[in-house]
């Protein structure tokens, strides 16, 4: 970049001295429009249950689901995220339940659809909150099989799709499963039904909290480093979210969040395609961990940790934070 000008001439300084000035300058803006909201959705009713590595974060049976997505649609956030923490008796090595009809998370959706139907609905396609391996594919012999788990996500998809899920959000990291989800969801009739891929997701120790939400962490065997991405890894990400993109992904999504946003902005450089960033649940633990205890300025940490997606490239980010944070934004 060529810098026109020089000290003493050129004082970036001036530019920062007022609050308007500051503002009139910003390169990236930060509103509700921006967050998805993550939501953990758990049976019964009137059930709220805290996530204990999670501090404010609640487990939410659906019909308190739907109380808190009509907060959320208040704020203008445009979309949440559904997970469920699914009864231990009914996940098995086949993950049958994943394509239950009657399943949680599809309950979830109608219920949420028929309160709010202007929430937008985004769910995984991802075995792990079924699967009695916590694997988000089909495991045999201590190998997760891919081509069969992609037949399994595609009737995952459908069934979502059935029950009003307009973003299917393959998180499974299987070869080729974003061309069969979509292949699948168009014989279904669901052809306007969207596909964000978590195209570049990495295997990481940052999502441990959201394993002790949804109940995978004690039904998982091993690690997923066979299907989820080298951290090491920057040019496979761009390969990884090419194929996506070439198997019909309409938005692509880097995971976990901040500790990747160099991959977020050569993702959004190379491609220029909707590019979302998830602020997972070990960044949420970490912000929380340290606001707890004092060392940080909960408000102040909240929107500079949002602003660094917007800044990196991100046209979204999926974020625990999103409430609070659409709160502060309001408030000014
Ligand atoms: C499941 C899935 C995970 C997350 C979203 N979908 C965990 C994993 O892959 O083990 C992580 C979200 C978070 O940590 O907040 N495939």
């Amino acid at each position: 970049m060529i810098v026109p000008g020089s000290f003493p001439t050129t004082r970036l300084r001036r530019n920062r001295r007022d609050d308007w000035n500051r503002r009139l300058v910003a390169e990236s803006r930060l509103g509700p429009e921006d967050l998805i909201l993550p939501v953990f959705v758990v049976e019964g009713e009137n059930r709220r249950e805290p996530v204990a590595s999670m501090p404010g974060i609640d487990r939410l049976s659906c019909d308190l689901l739907v109380d808190a997505v009509g907060e959320a649609l208040g704020l203008r956030i445009p979309a949440i995220a559904i997970f469920p923490e699914v009864d231990p008796a009914l996940k098995t090595p086949d993950a049958a339940e994943a394509v239950n009809p009657e399943n949680l998370v599809c309950r979830a959706i109608r219920a949420v659809k028929s309160g709010h139907p202007d929430m937008g609905i985004v769910c995984d396609a991802a075995l792990d909150p079924f699967n009695s391996d916590g694997h988000d594919g089909i495991v045999r012999d201590g190998e997760i099989l891919n081509d069969e788990s992609v037949e399994v996500l595609c009737r995952q998809s459908v069934v979502q799709a059935d029950a009003g899920c307009e973003v299917i959000a393959p998180s499974d990291m299987m070869d080729g499963r974003v061309g069969a989800i979509r292949k699948a969801l168009d014989e279904a009739g669901h052809g306007g039904v969207r596909i964000m891929s978590y195209a570049a997701k990495y295997a990481s120790a940052f999502y441990g909290p959201f394993r002790d939400a949804i109940g995978s962490k004690a039904a998982l065997k091993g690690d997923k480093k066979t299907y989820q991405m080298d951290p090491a890894n920057s040019d496979e990400a761009i390969r990884e979210v090419a194929l996506d993109l070439a198997e019909g992904a309409d938005m692509v999504m880097v995971k976990p969040g901040l500790p990747y946003l160099d991959i977020v902005r050569r993702v959004k450089t190379e491609f220029g395609v909707p590019t979302f960033a998830y602020q997972v649940s070990g960044e949420y633990a970490m912000l929380k961990g340290a606001v707890r205890n004092g060392w940080l300025d909960n408000d102040k940490v909240v929107l500079e940790s949002l602003m660094a997606f917007k800044r990196a490239g991100a046209d979204g980010i999926l974020t625990y934070l999103a409430v609070e944070a659409a709160k502060l934004l309001k408030s000014g």
